[in-house]
């Protein structure tokens, strides 16, 4: 089987810490070029050590890390320690990690590295504002044929908003970067959260990560165990939804979900409104399809793989 080469951009997060692991478990199937981190759940400097600390966890300190962009496009910086805690991973051991972070910029890896690829050969997978993505293709458009499609976790259209009553957090962030990514021209899958809202992190689902039963289990379990009570009060549901992870289990096993080609344009003006995504569904404006809209995804099937994976 070829491996797919991948560069996985995140901001973790718990959800995208596990996002990592699941993506660093997967060496038969993923070959993971750089993973580049942005500022967004908390600021870059805890979003670059948090990915160096899943690295080691996982004893995959070859992969290289790199820091981006620590603040939006056109924007100042938005959080969401309320969701993740103060280091963005709480739930685990936070320490310094001994693996180096790198001295390029990401922004500059993500071009050197696509520039020097084959036409439709790199997979990108940003489960973070995409403030990095946006200022690559903005920076050197060249990169774009190297882009095999973009794999990223945002938006949402029937599930509303998670950080304002319209707009989810990563386009929240940065509507002017993911606007820019959705005019790519490339082809693009998102996972928004009508999908991961379906992905939740029930009690009897964390009682069977739990029988893992190693440091990685037992990380995912105190981060998941964090990460579950903000939104089982904020839902009212048995768990949270675990949004990242969903793009890496879409590139191992897309037969788990179900898509749809829309039109997706995002609102960059409106003070009430900005970060929403429009999805054309039905088709009603004749606009491009560009995006693949996940909505839905067999949750049963996601957890099953997860844990498999985990457990190595
Ligand atoms: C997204 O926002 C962040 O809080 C999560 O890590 C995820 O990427 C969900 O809206
Ligand atoms: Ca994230």
């Amino acid at each position: 089987m070829t491996k797919r080469k991948i560069i996985i951009d995140c901001d973790p997060g718990q959800d995208d810490a596990v996002m990592l692991l699941l993506a660093l478990a997967c060496p038969d199937e993923l070959d993971i070029l750089g993973i580049t981190t942005v500022a967004g759940n908390v600021p870059l400097d805890l979003t670059q050590r948090n990915a160096r600390i899943m690295c080691e966890l996982s004893g995959n300190t070859d992969v290289p890390v790199f820091a981006g962009c620590d603040r939006p496009m056109n924007r100042e910086l938005v959080t969401a320690e309320n969701v993740h805690g103060k280091t963005g991973i709480d739930g685990v051991d936070i320490y310094q990690p001994d693996m180096p972070l790198q001295g390029q910029h990401a922004v500059d890896f993500i071009i050197e590295t696509l520039l020097a690829a084959e036409d439709d050969s790199i997979t990108l997978v940003p489960t973070g504002p995409l403030t990095n993505i946006g200022q690559a293709i903005s920076g050197q458009p060249e990169i774009l044929p190297k882009i095999k499609e973009i794999v990223m976790m945002g938006g949402a259209m029937r599930e509303g908003g998670n950080t304002s009553p319209s707009a989810e957090f990563n386009i929240l962030v940065d509507p002017e970067a993911a606007h820019i990514v959705l005019r790519c021209g490339r082809p693009v899958t998102i996972a928004p959260l009508d999908m991961t809202h379906q992905a939740m992190v029930t009690r009897e689902r964390l009682e069977q990560i739990r029988q893992i039963d190693s440091p990685i289990g037992t990380a995912v379990v105190g981060m998941m165990e964090f990460f579950n009570r903000f939104d089982s009060e904020k839902y009212g549901s048995d768990g949270a939804p675990l949004h990242d992870p969903c793009t890496i289990a879409y590139l191992l096993k897309p037969e788990l979900f179900e898509g749809k080609m829309c039109n997706v344009e995002v609102e960059t003006d409106s003070p009430l409104t900005g970060g929403h995504t429009a999805v054309d569904f039905w088709g009603v404006t004749g606009r491009p399809k560009n995006t693949n809209w996940l909505y839905r995804v067999d949750a049963n099937g996601f957890f099953k793989l997860l844990i498999e994976r985990l457990k190595g």
